[in-house]
């Protein structure tokens, strides 16, 4: 679905438009179906509504959380590169955009390196589409800009439907390790079954490493993870009705070696009952007792060397930062 709806400079921008997927679980649903299990869940892509995009652009700047600076001092480095390798990309897309504010160095780069660009963001923010094709569009007049206000795989769809030439997707900020591993293996799967030669898709990653450092970067010492979490309960007060007291809860986290995941909890400080209006829903907590919010992957190089081989795909680059924390993987057809 095309749309001509932005605002101010951007009216001249073609939008695309697709209604997230009927069948996705609403917040409510979501909610009754994770507290109702035996082993209590809320899923953590509903830690983004306002307050949560805000709580997360502040872990960006925590010093714990190393993902964002590690990642923006790759890219720095390495766009000029990338660019000059890659003369026929005529696109680049990116998968949950946001804030775009990463992506602006290797947009510099491309355009600096051939005619004409064109920037395809997709995210699920119409705000956070808005801010930053806004700031881009003032900042490069000569990229030609194409958000989509789409889940990943449907404005992925759409794209290349318009056939936007040979393509660079983002998908960076190590967004692939908050699904797990066979999850991320099918997507990236997904995405490489429409690759052609020239395309390429560009890959962020968490590294595994020494777990007192994953662990703090998920429990910052100024308890602003600990808020993020704790906001998907607040959410459910705000949107719900719930009765949540978020006083009687504790944000936990706890590095699993095996998988590889930074698991988020959200700990019950004692016995208690919350009702749920809104999801229909009264439940009871034990003290201690856990709702897991998140996984965290992260990846050794050999789980990506398998990801890509995995996908019939080929590890073309795989860069890391200074301090070895973060690696970005280039990833072309095998
Ligand atoms: C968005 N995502 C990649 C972040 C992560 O590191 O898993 C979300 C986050 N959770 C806690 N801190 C940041």
């Amino acid at each position: 679905m095309r749309s001509n709806a932005s605002p101010d400079r951007s009216v001249d921008i073609d939008w695309i438009e697709v209604p997230p997927d009927s069948a996705q679980l609403d917040f409510g649903e979501a909610v009754r179906e994770g507290l109702s299990r035996a082993s209590k869940t809320l899923p953590s892509q509903f830690f983004y509504d306002a307050e949560g995009s805000r709580l997360f652009e502040q872990i960006c700047e925590l010093p714990e959380y190393y993902l964002t600076r590690a990642e923006a001092e790759i890219l720095e480095r390495a766009a000029p590169d990338l660019a000059v390798r890659h003369p026929r990309i005529e696109t680049i897309v990116e998968l949950g955009s946001g804030s775009a504010i990463k992506t602006e160095v290797l947009l510099r780069a491309f355009l600096e390196t051939r005619d004409g660009l064109c920037y395809a963001p997709i995210d699920v923010s119409r705000a956070a589409l808005e801010e930053s094709i806004e700031r881009l569009g003032r900042d490069h007049p000569e990229l030609e800009i194409r958000p989509a206000l789409a889940e990943y795989e449907a404005g992925l769809a759409e794209l290349r439907a318009l056939d936007l030439g040979p393509t660079l997707t983002l998908w960076l900020g190590s967004s692939i390790g908050n699904l797990s591993k066979p999850e991320a293996a099918a997507f990236v799967s997904r995405i490489a079954r429409d690759m052609r030669t020239d395309d390429r898709l560009l890959v962020g990653i968490d590294l595994r490493k020494d777990p007192a450092v994953l662990e703090a970067a998920d429990d910052d010492a100024d308890g602003v993870t600990a808020r993020f979490d704790l906001n998907l309960l607040a959410r459910i007060n705000r949107e719900l009705g719930g009765n949540f007291d978020l006083d009687a809860f504790r944000h936990v986290v706890r590095y699993d070696e095996d998988s590889g995941a930074v698991k988020s909890f959200l700990e019950s400080l004692a016995a208690q009952r919350v009702e749920i209006p809104g999801a229909d829903l009264e439940v009871a907590f034990r003290a201690g007792e856990r709702i897991h919010t998140e996984d965290s992957h992260k990846y050794g190089p050999e789980e990506i060397d398998a990801l890509a081989r995995g996908a019939s795909l080929r590890v073309e680059a795989q860069i890391r930062d200074a301090g070895e924390r973060f690696a970005v993987s280039v990833f072309a057809r095998a």
